[in-house]
């Protein structure tokens, strides 16, 4: 097992919506340090997977372990806790507040979670520096593409969290900026000691994890023309 500590345990994990099997028995074991992609048809579940490893939404059947916690046993808000401390999450459009500048919408996670003002802008304003985002006091919405993504990366790694979790980080990206950001977001898990998941439809983007899975039939399989690292 190498001795790296698992971040992600999930085993059997069935959903049920509207009258569909959307989860079926699916497993996914992530550990420190490691990346998965994860592709699939539209349609086929994996924001509703993500939203499950979030714990915003409680899965009928399996078990999920964040962290060695088993989310679909803690209540309200303890699950809230868990998930701020243990969790980052990268939307496709950054989700960030637009009229605030990025050291705002970078710090207002560490905020969330309870860290003093100083401390968080100064761990807000080191991100930003790492991640080569400006953050003087020009307002989110006037970033560019990729320094919004790469906020919204510097807002999920604020709190040191054990497992990422990206849903089309670079669907709304051109090629270049997709590559930068994509670089970025898989050097996340070596550089900040997490697991990292991302879903993607995009090969090249893909192409970078550690692992690359395809969600079919509600379970994930390995996906066809994966497993080459360079
Ligand atoms: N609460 C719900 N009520 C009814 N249908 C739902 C609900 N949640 C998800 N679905 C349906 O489940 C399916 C899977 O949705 P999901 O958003 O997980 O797909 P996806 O794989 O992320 O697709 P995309 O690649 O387009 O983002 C969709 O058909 C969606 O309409
Ligand atoms: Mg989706």
């Amino acid at each position: 097992m190498g001795g790296e500590s698992v971040v992600l345990a999930a085993a059997g994990v069935g959903y049920d919506v509207a009258g569909r099997t959307l989860l079926d028995g699916l497993d996914l074991t992530v550990r420190q340090g490691e990346s998965v992609a994860v592709s699939g048809p539209s349609g086929s579940g994996k924001s509703t997977l993500l939203t499950c490893l979030l714990g915003l939404i409680k899965p009928q059947r399996g078990s999920i372990q964040v962290a060695g916690v088993e989310l679909t046993e803690l209540r309200e808000r303890a699950l809230a806790r868990h998930r701020r401390t243990h969790l980052g999450v990268v939307f496709q459009f950054g989700e960030l507040l637009p009229e605030l500048t990025p050291l705002e919408n970078t710090a207002i996670a560490a905020l969330l979670g309870g860290v003093r003002q100083r401390d968080a802008y100064a761990q807000a304003e080191e991100l930003l520096t790492e991640l080569k985002v400006p953050f003087g006091k020009t307002p989110t919405a006037q970033l560019s593409g990729g320094e919004r993504q790469r906020t919204a990366v510097a807002r999920a790694l604020i709190n040191k969290p054990a497992l990422v979790l990206a849903d089309e980080p670079t669907g709304a990206l051109d090629e270049t900026t997709r590559d930068e950001v994509a670089a970025l977001l898989f050097s996340v898990p070596q550089r900040w000691k997490c697991g990292l998941v991302v879903v993607t439809h995009d090969a090249t983007v893909a192409a970078r994890a550690d692992r690359h899975l395809a969600l079919a039939g509600g379970e994930l399989i390995e996906a066809r023309g994966a497993g080459v690292r360079s």
